[in-house]
């Protein structure tokens, strides 16, 4: 994620290696999706403020929510996209004890709650984005936002990002939203998630 979290935002770098999550998700793929796509949100959103003096000491939160059109969609892109790299790992592992108990509690195993982010996904019609969540009752739960919007920070922990604009997949599996998202759970980074519950990026 942005450790800076104002203007100028710096460019993050891939946290593994273009080629790291095949055969799931391709290298021609991570390339685009990270140095093309993300960085386009990412340089616009730059420049777009550097045209914005009073809107440059907003954290990029904020920014994800501002009315401005063309403001929210580029941070909302970046912000987004940040997450979803950090979402993910070649290097699965189980969700933690405290992370299992979380899941069961809220959807009763990590096969339904797989089953519902799929769901979820699977039935958003168009571009967007799926987040599984902390909410204020202590419950983990799946939210899906259109377009680059995002969740209500001041209620909700993000814990896992997963992108559903085609360019994420279509590359590998054309229309297969389905597959796609079958191929992620396999790549979810549970201990990332459970250090941004803890409070930590
Ligand atoms: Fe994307």
């Amino acid at each position: 994620m942005n450790s800076e979290n104002y203007y100028p935002f710096a460019y993050v770098p891939l946290p593994y290696s273009f080629d790291a999550l095949r055969p799931h998700i391709s290298e021609y793929t991570m390339y685009f999706h990270h140095d093309k796509h993300y960085k386009n949100y990412l340089d616009k959103l730059n420049s777009i403020l550097a045209k914005h003096p009073l809107w440059q000491n907003i954290p990029l939160e904020v920014l994800t929510k501002m009315g401005d059109e063309d403001l929210q969609k580029n941070a909302g892109g970046t912000y987004n996209h940040e997450l979803y790299f950090n979402s993910l790992t070649p290097d699965y592992k189980d969700p933690s004890a405290n992370m299992k108990n979380l899941i069961a509690h809220s959807f009763g195993s990590e096969k339904e709650l797989y089953s519902a982010i799929i769901d979820a996904s699977v039935g958003h019609n168009g571009s967007g984005w799926v987040w599984v969540v902390f909410t204020p009752e202590k419950n983990l739960e799946i939210m899906v936002t259109p377009n680059h919007e995002t969740i209500d920070f001041d209620k909700y922990i993000p814990l896992l990002i997963i992108d559903l604009w085609e360019h994420a997949y279509y590359l590998d599996r054309q229309n297969d939203r389905r597959e796609y998202l079958s191929a992620v759970m396999k790549l979810l980074d549970w201990e990332k998630a459970e250090m941004r519950l803890n409070g930590m990026k």
